[in-house]
């Protein structure tokens, strides 16, 4: 069994207080601190790729901290495209963070204000699954940042569990799902009402159910006029409204239109270092903070056959993408854990395994020429970071919080005798 060698005081500081009050003693820290140096010097020779430590670097004084702020606000006044470059490794095509642009809906599914609102009414609306329970708001809750704010979704049926993201501001990613194995909204509502672990509902049902209420008729007739009551018209009309659900009101979006004392030092700082020292725009870039792609974390479980989760290889079929998983957006992050496509993480145990380079996998003699050895992400170094500068970085991402506008709920219209379930 495979073994994370360089997460010893991470580890700890990484799991959510309630399963840390659990499993971690003052014993166990110290244990994992001497776990952690040990791990240090065995990583290099298991896994050659694998980075060292890096020395943190010293806190600023006050002063300087002041004086670094007044610098960075000269620097980021101005148009992004004026910015200093980012740390990116060759070959990453960037993007700049920056404002989100308008959504453009496909041609092959028009928005219209009817569709809009139908798709909304169908998103919650709980009496199209097969419980008569679950509708895609009871996992995507606009108070929960259109997430659950569960760890994992309930697991039923086979295949891994994982963390509901959010679905503000998808529509600007093309790959769906933490595998990728949608590429579109309509092709991701309709394995969301027909998985076993969603809404399990089966497409004839949703049909007669929807045909027989005179209310969902006539939202239909307004939103598809000439249209029959048809499975496809379901999962359009929830994709326009998903289309629909986008951020851009955040206080680091009002600092992009000019409002300079919309960030705080701080903010400002953790700006800087997300772009530069932190290195994260290698991935999360773009107004979405999505780089669109897939990459190993070395989150996977590996080797472990109850938690193991292969994500994009499960897909594709190609090992090199086993434990690959799609860069989530950073947009409202603060509001939208726990976090990763374990859910297993809180900010702050996040920001502190990006300081130390993620955990890498120890590769045992017989896993030598297994093809599947998850390779983690080149694009993780140590950091260096210091204690403040998680801090700025963990507040320059709140700045990406939405201010919360609680979203009025549908009215659901009757369904008439077809909402009475057909005796078997
Ligand atoms: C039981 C909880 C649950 C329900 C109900 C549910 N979802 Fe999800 N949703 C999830 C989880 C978990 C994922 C991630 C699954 C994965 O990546 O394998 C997800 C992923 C998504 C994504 C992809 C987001 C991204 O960033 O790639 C979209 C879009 C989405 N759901 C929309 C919907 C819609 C529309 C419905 C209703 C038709 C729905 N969901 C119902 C839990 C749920
Ligand atoms: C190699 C690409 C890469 C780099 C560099 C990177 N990330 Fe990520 N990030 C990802 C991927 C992929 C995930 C999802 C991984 C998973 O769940 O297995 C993720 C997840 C996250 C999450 C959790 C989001 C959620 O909704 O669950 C946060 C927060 C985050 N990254 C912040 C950062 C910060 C801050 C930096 C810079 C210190 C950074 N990332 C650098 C690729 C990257």
């Amino acid at each position: 069994m495979p073994r994370l060698v360089d997460t010893g005081p991470v580890l700890a500081e990484m799991m959510p207080m309630s399963s840390r009050r659990l499993t971690v003693t003052l014993g166990a820290i110290v244990a994992s601190v001497a776990c952690f140096l040990v791990g240090m010097l065995h990583c290099g020779a298991a896994e050659p790729t694998t980075a060292r430590r890096k020395e943190t670097r010293p806190e600023r004084t006050p002063a300087e901290r002041d004086a670094t702020a007044r610098q960075l606000r000269e620097i980021y006044r101005g148009d992004p495209a004026t910015w200093p470059a980012p740390s990116v490794d060759p070959g990453v095509e960037w993007r700049e963070v920056g404002l989100l642009q308008p959504v453009v809906h496909p041609e092959s599914n028009p928005a219209s204000t009817a569709k809009a609102e139908l798709g909304k009414t169908l998103f919650f609306d709980a009496r199209l699954s097969a419980s008569g329970k679950v509708a895609c708001v009871t996992c995507h809750e606009p108070g929960l940042g259109w997430a659950d704010g569960r760890a994992v979704s309930q697991p039923q049926g086979s295949g891994p569990a994982r963390n509901t993201p959010t679905i503000r501001n998808v529509a600007y990613q093309s790959n769906l799902f933490w595998d990728g194995r949608a590429a579109s909204l309509e092709q991701q509502a309709e394995e969301a009402i027909t998985n076993p672990r969603e809404m399990a509902a089966s497409r004839d049902e949703v049909v007669r159910l929807l045909s027989g209420s005179e209310g969902y008729r006539k939202l239909f007739a307004d939103a598809f006029p000439g249209r029959s009551i048809e499975f496809a018209r379901v999962v359009e009309a929830v994709a326009c409204f998903e289309r629909t659900v986008v951020g851009g009101r955040s206080r680091f979006d009002a600092f992009l239109k000019g409002d300079a004392a919309a960030l705080s030092d701080g903010e400002l700082l953790g700006l800087d270092l997300f772009r530069r020292e932190a290195r994260c725009l290698n991935c999360h870039h773009g107004p979405v903070f999505s780089d669109g792609l897939f990459h190993d974390l070395g989150l996977s479980f590996y080797g472990r056959t109850q938690k193991e989760d292969q994500g994009q290889y499960a897909v594709t079929g190609d090992p090199k993408t086993n434990g690959r998983f799609r860069t989530p957006t950073l947009r409202d992050v603060t509001r939208t854990g726990p976090l990763m496509h374990t859910g297993m993480f809180e900010l702050a145990g996040v920001l502190k395994m990006y300081n130390a380079g993620m955990a890498t996998l120890k590769r045992y003699d017989y896993q030598r020429d297994d093809p599947l050895f998850p390779v983690k992400s080149p694009h993780l170094k140590p950091l260096g970071l210091n204690r403040q500068d998680l801090v700025d970085l963990a507040a320059f991402l709140g700045t990406l919080e939405e201010p919360g506008h609680p979203m009025r709920p549908p009215v659901l219209p009757d369904l008439g005798d077809a909402g009475i379930a057909p005796s078997p």
